[in-house]
């Protein structure tokens, strides 16, 4: 089969992450250098299983690779979940004579990929997520920009949390994961996060950290709440109510979602989608394009899905370097 011949289909599913439209930019453009046909699905599985499909010129990627979110929009199938769904989704690439499905997203978004490519199709799985919490990758498209969002919105709670001398509460994204939350607060000067893998802390404990620190002389407090550990706001009212120290819970939310890619997502977007059209246009099949030891590479779909996430030595020297440099 020559390359002329090869059709793609890209979708994104899943949260939306800033650094997934630089992928399909590098996707369409790439494709298109080597002569394939792309075809954008949009709102993920669901766009696929309806056929949502339209055909993706050079031009229709324009002015997209600074903009956060997904042009392709984006949703979570609960039909994909389901064996009925799943073959209806390999049936409709076999119909549509996809010689390879690109799927951009996260964990869900890779176990669907994994399960359309059993029945006979090639998928291709480019990781983005703001969590970053693909054990199979280093690195997932979204995270540099979702911690740079929390980090800005922490020097912003820091001018008026020191003029009144307050407490900051803040709960950053991640759902189960606690990468976001160690991140934005080792950047952002946190004395304390508190994330799930290492089962959180009780407030008591974040209660007496505060109560050392103003020993040593801190007016403000920032602690820093992942949301799979949740409870911002009674933890505020508890350090307030214990401690007589006026406290303020923020809550994130889908704000952190948003905003223009920083660069290295857009390098990271780039690189992936340059890397999965390359292996779609050299044969390769039912991959994951991965950044592993600062390179990319790919690793085998099946592999890829199911590497273990770890409390790793990494997000402990973080926690330890969090409370010894806050005051
Ligand atoms: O996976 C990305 C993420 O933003 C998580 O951090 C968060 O828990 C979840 O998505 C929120 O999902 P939704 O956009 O469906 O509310």
């Amino acid at each position: 089969m020559t390359n002329e011949a090869l059709r793609v289909g890209i979708l994104t599913s899943g949260g939306d992450a800033p650094g997934m439209n630089a992928a399909v930019r590098a996707l369409v453009r790439s494709g298109h250098k080597s002569g394939v046909k792309i075809y954008g699905i949009r709102h993920g599985y669901e766009g696929l299983l309806n056929t949502d499909i339209y055909e993706m010129t050079a031009q229709r990627v324009s002015d997209i690779i600074h903009r956060g979110g997904t042009i392709l929009r984006t949703a979570r199938s609960a039909a994909m979940m389901t064996e009925e769904g799943q073959r209806k989704a390999a049936d409709v690439v076999k119909v549509l004579k996809f010689n390879a499905l690109v799927a951009i997203g996260g964990d869900g978004t890779f176990r669907g990929a994994f399960d359309i490519s059993k029945q006979d199709v090639n998928v291709i799985g480019i990781p983005a997520t703001i969590d970053l919490d693909m054990p199979c990758t280093e690195y997932s498209l979204g995270f540099d920009t979702a911690v740079n969002t929390g980090m800005d919105a922490i020097n912003r709670l820091r001018d008026t949390s020191f003029s009144h001398e307050r407490c900051s509460v803040v709960e950053v994204m991640g759902r189960d994961a606690g990468y976001l939350a160690l991140w934005c607060g080792l950047t952002g000067g946190a004395e304390e996060v508190i994330f799930p893998e290492n089962g959180g802390v009780d407030a008591e404990v974040v209660i007496q950290e505060i109560i050392k620190n103003r020993s040593l002389g801190k007016r403000n407090h920032l602690i820093v709440v992942a949301e799979g550990i949740g409870g911002s706001a009674a933890l505020a009212k508890e350090i307030e109510s214990k401690l007589g120290i006026e406290s303020r819970p923020m809550i994130l939310g889908h704000l952190q979602r948003g905003g223009s890619p920083t660069a290295l997502d857009r390098m990271h977007g780039s690189t992936m989608g340059f890397l999965a059209m390359e292996a779609i246009v050299s044969g390769e099949k039912n991959k994951a394009v991965i950044f592993k030891e600062g390179r990319h590479k790919l690793m085998d779909l099946e592999e890829a899905i199911n590497c273990k996430r770890e409390y790793t030595a990494e997000m402990r020297t973080m926690h330890e370097m969090v409370k010894s440099l806050a005051v």
